[in-house]
């Protein structure tokens, strides 16, 4: 199956996560982490795909926790690739940044034998199918033993966890916001920005975010294992799939 879209994220959308993306993204620096510590030693010369790498801040991690790696950092915002690229420059040319579709099917074909498929708060821009179509790119780009971590938001299941999920995301920024600056700015921002999908849930917005439990099930179904939760919070989750090594 292949699908295309337009791209709909906009500037506006790129510069305020880039001025407040550290209040809303709950843990942040422990998410980072632990998709790092998802990825398996890498041998010389592997490469990690980073799908809608954003701003770069994932890649450096990557970057400095696997020496002899590339990161093919992709993303449809030329602002956030410029972003990216000047926090990365001292990388040279271990980081490689490329603008692309996530929705399209294009690059896709273009890559091969990658040892590890990262993204981070992102894949939820695709709707249910077109999430499934990816997973099972994913696998075909994967080298025998590759690794697929996804971070992203995922739909509650039922009205009733949505209005947890809501509380609990509000309480996250509330506490990110006194923790990085003892003041309540980055959490008004984000009240005013509406940015709480769970309690203003548009669904004509960019955001598409599909249970939890079905994404398992689609990494699966896409040929994975070992398919497994290892982070969450408000309704923000870590998981991955193995590629098995025969
Ligand atoms: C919420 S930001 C997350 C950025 C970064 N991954 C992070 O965790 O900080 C979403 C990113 O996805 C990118 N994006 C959204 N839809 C896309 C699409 N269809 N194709 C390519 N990039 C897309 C945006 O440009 C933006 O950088």
């Amino acid at each position: 199956m292949t699908t295309t879209s337009q791209f709909i994220w906009t500037s506006e959308d790129s510069q305020t996560f880039l001025d407040y993306g550290r209040y809303f993204m709950p843990e942040r620096e422990r998410q980072i982490e632990t998709i790092c510590g998802l990825i398996p030693p890498l041998p010389s010369g592997a490469e990690i795909i980073e799908l809608c790498c954003g701003e770069g801040l994932l890649a450096q991690a990557l970057l400095e926790r696997f020496p002899d790696a590339t990161v093919r950092g992709m993303d449809g915002s030329s602002e956030m690739l410029a972003t990216a690229d000047k926090r990365l420059a001292g990388f040279g040319e271990r980081f490689q940044p490329r603008h692309f579709d996530l929705a399209s099917s294009d690059w896709r074909s273009a890559i091969r034998d990658a040892h590890a498929v990262v993204s981070s708060l992102a894949i939820h821009h695709l709707d249910g199918p077109a999430k499934q179509a990816l997973f099972a790119d994913v696998y075909r780009i994967l080298a025998p033993g590759g690794v697929f971590v996804i971070a992203d938001v995922i739909a509650p299941a039922g009205k009733q966890a949505e209005s947890v999920a809501a509380d609990a995301w509000d309480w996250a920024v509330h506490q990110r916001s006194l923790e990085l600056d003892g003041n309540l700015d980055g959490f008004e921002l984000f009240q005013r920005e509406q940015w709480n999908l769970y309690r203003y849930f548009d669904p004509d917005d960019i955001d598409k975010p599909s249970p939890l439990f079905a994404q398992l099930q689609w990494l699966a179904a896409a040929g994975f294992v070992d398919v497994d939760v290892y982070w969450m919070q408000a309704c923000h989750a870590i998981f991955r799939g193995v590629k098995n090594e025969t």
